[in-house]
């Protein structure tokens, strides 16, 4: 017989995943022992995301919560992609019987509740190589690859199109009118981005290669930077190692499984200790998004680039909207 289930248990889980500008774009439903996750258009990005792209993988990361938190609860399940007469609705997950909880699976499990998006500065400590490839080969069951953009000649592209295409969203009033949009000043509110999460200081003016999206485009005054003293000692060149997932095909179901992907990567990430931030700049346009694809000659398509190291301050938490918005049940 299978244990029983405890849907909200499972859909708090899933709603820890991270999601583009903390949107949630989820609806979750229970039938029996069926999980359905479906996007929710109500909480669409019409300007950074039309196609909704980057808010089905922040569905396919909830789904893997969904699936590790069943799992880790001893719960063996499937998952099914969609179904032909719903475009919404983007994964079933199925508990299948009871299954004796796989190890490797109960840490990633136990790492939800500590993931966060880190935007600060990393350490000047390099990514261990053997985690690196963990990282890879868990991703290669799902049909996603993970490729290492943080060295020579794919570095240089991927730092040069993350930056124009920064400059772009920055002086495009549509653009930054959504993402204030989903900025929050109060810290207690139930989704967008805390302004705490963001940093104050100018990304461009990082000692670093990689620029983190920039939150505060036209607000930075509002929020300056604490002046710097002339014997402060001299900034920590941080050193992350940053990741393109990409998928051979580039519809739905590709992206739901990029997102399941992704979700395993942070929650690996998070248990080592380490630390992640996505950078999706360049992915948000079509026209950088194929330059970076023709530039780097990938095969496929890039689906997310995350900037990855060890941790110099602790992240701070955003909000979730409780369970019962986003949890209904059915017969
Ligand atoms: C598909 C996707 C794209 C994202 N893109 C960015 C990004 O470009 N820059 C950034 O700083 N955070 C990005 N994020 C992180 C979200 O802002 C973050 O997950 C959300 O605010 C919730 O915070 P948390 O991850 O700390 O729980 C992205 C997340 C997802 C799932």
């Amino acid at each position: 017989m299978t244990r029983t289930l405890d849907w909200d248990e499972v859909v708090q889980a899933a709603t820890r995943a991270p999601s583009i500008h903390n949107t949630q774009p989820w609806r979750f439903t229970a039938v029996g022992d069926r999980l359905e996750v479906r996007f929710d258009p109500q909480r669409s990005l019409p300007v950074l995301d039309p196609t909704h792209r980057q808010q089905v993988i922040s569905c396919g990361v909830a789904v893997e919560f969904a699936v590790l938190a069943l799992r880790s609860r001893g719960h063996d399940v499937a998952v099914d992609a969609g179904a032909q007469d719903d475009p919404d609705h983007l994964a079933t997950v199925r508990v299948l019987g009871d299954r004796p909880g796989d190890d490797d699976e109960r840490v990633l499990a136990a790492a939800i509740g500590a993931r966060h998006t880190t935007r600060a500065p990393f350490l000047a400590r390099d990514v261990p190589t053997d985690l690196l490839e963990q990282l890879q080969a868990d991703a290669g069951g799902l049909g996603v690859w993970v490729a290492d953009v943080s060295r020579d000649d794919a570095e240089l592209v991927s730092v040069l199109l993350l930056e124009r295409a920064e400059q772009a969203e920055a002086s495009d009033p549509a653009y930054r009118a959504e993402l204030e949009a989903w900025l929050r000043t109060d810290p207690e509110s139930a989704d967008g981005i805390p302004v705490d999460a963001v940093p104050v200081d100018d990304p461009a003016a990082r000692p670093s290669n990689w620029l983190v999206r920039d939150f505060l485009v036209g607000r930075r005054t509002a929020h300056a930077a604490a002046p710097v003293a002339d014997d402060a000692p001299p900034p920590v060149v941080e050193r992350p190692a940053v990741l393109l997932l990409g998928t051979m095909r580039d519809d739905r179901t590709a992206w739901v499984q990029a997102g399941r992907v992704l979700g395993r990567v942070l929650l690996r990430l998070t248990a080592a200790g380490l630390a992640a931030s996505p950078m999706t700049q360049a992915l948000d346009w079509p026209a950088t998004r194929a330059r970076l694809t023709a530039e780097l000659s990938l095969v496929g398509h890039p689906q997310m680039m995350l900037r990855l190291g060890w941790p110099s301050t602790p992240a701070t938490t955003t909000g979730r909207r409780p369970v019962a918005e986003v949890l209904t049940t059915a017969d």
